[in-house]
């Protein structure tokens, strides 16, 4: 999920089982004790994500919108943005008991991991307002596309791989594998899960708050009617009220 090449240092998304596992729980348990409070707000895509890293890390509005601001420029690579980041994050208070550099990269990951994708799921939602939350993350996966390193040779659908490369899976065609779905590119009632919240012990802990989102989204009244226009260069769909349209 980032680009976390630090060595020796205890990262959640770059560590294997046992390491792994351990680190996992400690963060699973911070994340199960987050309760964000939702209200109807002008722009839930950007709001509800931000609101749910206010009870994540703890935080208040003007600190959650400066990482929000910090975490698109680290997503658009702008220079000194990820040292920035890091910057705001170090004061925050983390409930684990980890060493000061591990708390911090682990501050970054949650902020990262879960502002985007969650903007981009509510973008959809609002886009599609579809019944069926897990078809729409089906259809439509926030996250279009994962890399693992491989650490020894293995075998991948009839490919032989070796220590050192990399592999990536893109969730959009695997969601939509026709081995697996019938009439894949249909809205349907599914009996089989997507792979948008990744797949084995990585899966997305941020699943319930995520989903929690799209709930509230769901529940509220529609919003007034926007255009959204599909981009090469961001997940997010870059989206504009109609009212604001010249005539
Ligand atoms: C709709 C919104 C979201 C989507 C689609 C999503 C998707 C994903 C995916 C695909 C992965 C990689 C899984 C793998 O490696 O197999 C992941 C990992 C992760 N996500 Fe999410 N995520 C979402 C929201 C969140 C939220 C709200 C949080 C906040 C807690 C979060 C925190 C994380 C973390 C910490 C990891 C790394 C887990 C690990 O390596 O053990 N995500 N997510």
């Amino acid at each position: 999920m980032t680009s976390d090449t630090r060595p020796g240092l205890n990262s959640l998304n770059l560590s294997d089982p046992p390491l792994h596992t351990r680190l996992r729980t400690q963060v699973d348990g911070w994340i199960r004790s987050a309760r964000p409070r939702y209200q109807a707000d002008a722009n839930p895509i950007r709001d509800l994500p931000r609101q749910t890293l206010m009870a994540l890390l703890q935080i208040k509005e003007p600190l959650a919108r400066r990482l929000q601001e910090l975490a698109i420029r680290v997503a658009q690579h702008r220079p000194g943005a990820n040292q920035q980041l890091l910057e705001s994050l170090r004061p925050v208070a983390c409930p684990l008991d980890w060493a000061a550099e591990d708390q911090l990269y682990l501050k970054r990951l949650l902020t990262l991991a879960s502002l985007e994708s969650s903007s981009a799921a509510l973008a959809s939602l609002a886009r599609h307002r579809p019944d069926d939350l897990e078809e729409m993350l089906r259809l439509h996966p926030p996250i279009q596309r994962f890399g693992r390193h491989l650490l020894r040779e293995a075998r991948l659908g009839g490919q032989f791989l070796q220590a050192g490369q990399r592999v990536v899976v893109f969730f959009a065609a695997a969601n939509r594998d026709p081995r697996v779905f019938s009439e894949p590119d249909q809205w349907k009632t599914r009996k089989i899960g997507h792979l948008s919240f990744g797949f084995g012990p990585h899966r997305c802990p941020g699943r319930a708050l995520a989903m929690g989102q799209l709930r509230h989204l769901q529940a509220s009244p529609p919003p007034p009617p926007r255009r959204f226009y599909a981009s090469n260069f961001s997940l997010t769909p870059y989206e504009e009220p109609i009212s604001d349209e010249p005539k």
